[in-house]
């Protein structure tokens, strides 16, 4: 999978862009607080509908304008792809592959493939369960369709049972209407609960090798599903579902105290080790870089098994946090990848890039120029 073009206008700090990518390697350099970060996300954005930032869609459009627009030219399974957004003030934004417009935004998942590494993607470590569930809800989404479609439901299912709950003893009936969400909670959670294990352990089975290639063969990897319901390991899924329904009849009267839905896989996590210590607790600022980029690597793998092709990779600054072993196998790696990097450091990227057909580029205060080998 490859973007021919990428096209902005009034997006974020750019005014209007028009630029063509290379084939392989792409690479922005620039100072702090001149439009890299925002360039990689305009490609996110046209890939997944939403931002990685913590940032809501009108802040997305340019200071003082009211309208932006994003269009990316890419070719997916030798055709031709066109997708264009538009984002508008205060509006509901705008999707168009190939000129058709979609109902909803998610819809557009999947379609243009791709990874992404950033600073900020520690915290798939070192934050909140929360994290590594939307890492992997991303994830999943990208290569299996029907997951987005079920982890949908699943959100009404537990907004649903939640209410229920709240207000429990108000109705009698409340008894038996429990029961009704807890099966459809039961049958879709299981699903997803499906869905997660495969890819975990589709995840681990790269991550184990591209850690150990990254670590100079040091240190071993690990990566395990966390079940909230409890140990799914070497369960069917009538297994998975009794365990589950057996967890909401046993602590029912707990979850009326709690008003909520206690469990499911809304609640569940991902435990990433290394040399069989929690990562989150004991790993170095290195390792944990180091583990993340296992992670990532292992990603465009599932894709490509997945889908066929790899999808585009996008690296935002991540490079200089990375010893000279862990980059160098990093520039390897992504040989016959697609991949935009941007970086502050243009001598060690230029250095390491040096035999590698690629396009160089500036950015400065929005605007984008080309630099000649
Ligand atoms: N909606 C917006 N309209 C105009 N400018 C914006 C908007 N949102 C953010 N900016 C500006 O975009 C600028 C560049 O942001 P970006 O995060 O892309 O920088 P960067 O080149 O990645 O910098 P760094 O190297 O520090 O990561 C910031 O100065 C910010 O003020
Ligand atoms: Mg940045």
């Amino acid at each position: 999978m490859i973007v021919k073009s990428l096209k902005i206008k009034d997006y974020r700090n750019f005014n209007d862009v028009d630029i063509e990518l290379h084939p392989v390697l792409n690479i922005f350099m620039g100072n702090n607080g001149q439009g890299k970060t925002n360039l990689l996300e305009s490609i996110y954005l046209s890939s997944i509908g939403r931002t990685f930032r913590l940032n809501s869609e009108n802040e997305l459009i340019k200071f003082n304008e009211n309208i932006s627009k994003i269009e990316v030219s890419a070719i997916k399974n030798n055709q031709n792809i066109k997708i264009r957004l538009l984002l508008e003030k205060s509006k509901k934004k705008q999707v168009l592959i190939n000129g058709v417009k979609l109902d909803k935004t998610s819809e557009m998942i999947g379609i243009l493939n791709n990874v992404i590494f950033t600073p900020d993607d520690l915290k798939i470590i070192k934050g909140s369960p929360i994290e590594r569930r939307k890492f992997i809800n991303i994830d999943i989404s990208q290569v299996k369709p029907k997951y987005k479609y079920l982890l949908n439901n699943y959100k009404k299912i537990t907004t649903a049972r939640n209410n229920i709950l709240k207000n429990y003893y108000t109705n009698k009936q409340n008894k038996d209407i429990i029961n009704i969400w807890n099966d459809y909670l039961i049958n879709i959670g299981t699903d997803l609960i499906w869905y997660r294990n495969e890819y975990i352990n589709n995840l681990k089975k790269y991550a184990v090798g591209i850690y150990s290639d990254l670590s100079g063969n040091k240190e071993i990897f690990d990566l395990s599903y966390s079940c909230n319901i409890g140990n799914i390991t070497n369960m069917d899924k009538n297994g998975i579902k009794e365990l589950f329904k057996d967890k909401l009849n046993t602590n029912i009267d707990h979850e009326i105290q709690k008003k909520t839905t206690l469990y499911g896989p809304h609640k569940d996590d991902i435990i990433i080790k290394i040399n069989n210590k929690e990562c989150k607790y004991f790993a170095s600022q290195g390792q944990q870089r180091s583990a993340i980029l296992a992670l990532k690597l292992s990603e465009i793998e599932i894709i490509k098994e997945e889908i066929g092709e790899y999808p585009i990779l996008l690296l935002d600054d991540v490079l200089s946090e990375l010893d000279n072993n862990r980059k160098g196998y990093l520039i390897n790696y992504i040989k016959g990848i697609q991949t935009v990097i941007t970086t502050t450091d243009d001598n060690d990227l230029k250095n390491l890039t040096q035999n590698y057909d690629k396009k160089l580029y500036y950015i400065n205060d929005g605007k984008i120029g080309n630099i000649t080998n």
